[in-house]
């Protein structure tokens, strides 16, 4: 479900150079799309919800980069951002799998159901999972390129997702 917002994000300025310097590269968005003036790919949002303990922040879409002949191809989807004590994190959905591939450093704003929220700027290291991801090229608390999450609405969970939202 598309509930307006988005999250942007450019993944990192020299992996776009490296892939796009690369002969057969290719790179394709599915679901998102390439802001050419932010250098951002841009996620639509399926929902953000807010609970007690936990709140998540839900994209759509995917981006792959493809090159070498095949030897480089690594999709990235349905960007998730998660935000509890602990700091927030971002997910992806990649190699099959659900990955946590970066903290975001900062602070984010307060969240509160049913108000807007914008946190811009927000700055992206890897997790040991993300640094695997790329291929080990960067290492764990490598800066990526800045993200930007626009959520028009928080929502409260329902029961299904207050099971989910609430670990502890
Ligand atoms: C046949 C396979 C591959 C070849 C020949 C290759 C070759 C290269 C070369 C020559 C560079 C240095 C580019 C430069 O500094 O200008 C590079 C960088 C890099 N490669 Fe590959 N690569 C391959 C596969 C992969 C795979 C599977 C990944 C996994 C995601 C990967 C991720 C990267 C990354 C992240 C960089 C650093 C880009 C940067 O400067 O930020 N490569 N690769």
């Amino acid at each position: 479900m598309d509930v307006g917002g988005h999250l942007a994000w450019g993944v990192r300025d020299t992996f776009l150079d490296y892939v796009t310097a690369i002969e057969d590269h290719r790179i394709e968005v599915d679901g998102a799309r390439f802001d050419s003036d932010g250098g951002q790919f841009v996620f639509p949002l399926g929902d953000a919800v807010t609970g007690p303990h936990e709140s998540v922040v839900r994209a759509s879409g995917g981006v792959t980069f493809w090159g070498h002949e095949g030897a480089l191809d690594l999709t990235i989807a349905d960007p998730t951002v998660v935000l509890n004590d602990d700091g927030a994190t971002l997910q992806v959905k990649a190699a099959g799998t659900e990955l946590v591939v970066a903290r975001l450093l900062g602070r984010p704003p307060a969240v509160q159901h049913g108000s807007p929220w914008h946190w811009s700027g927000v700055e992206v290291a890897l997790t040991a999972q993300g640094a695997d991801l790329w291929g080990g090229v960067y290492g764990p608390w490598a800066r990526m390129a800045p993200l930007d999450l626009v959520v028009p609405a928080w929502t409260q969970p329902t029961a299904g997702q207050r099971a989910a939202l609430s670990p502890g």
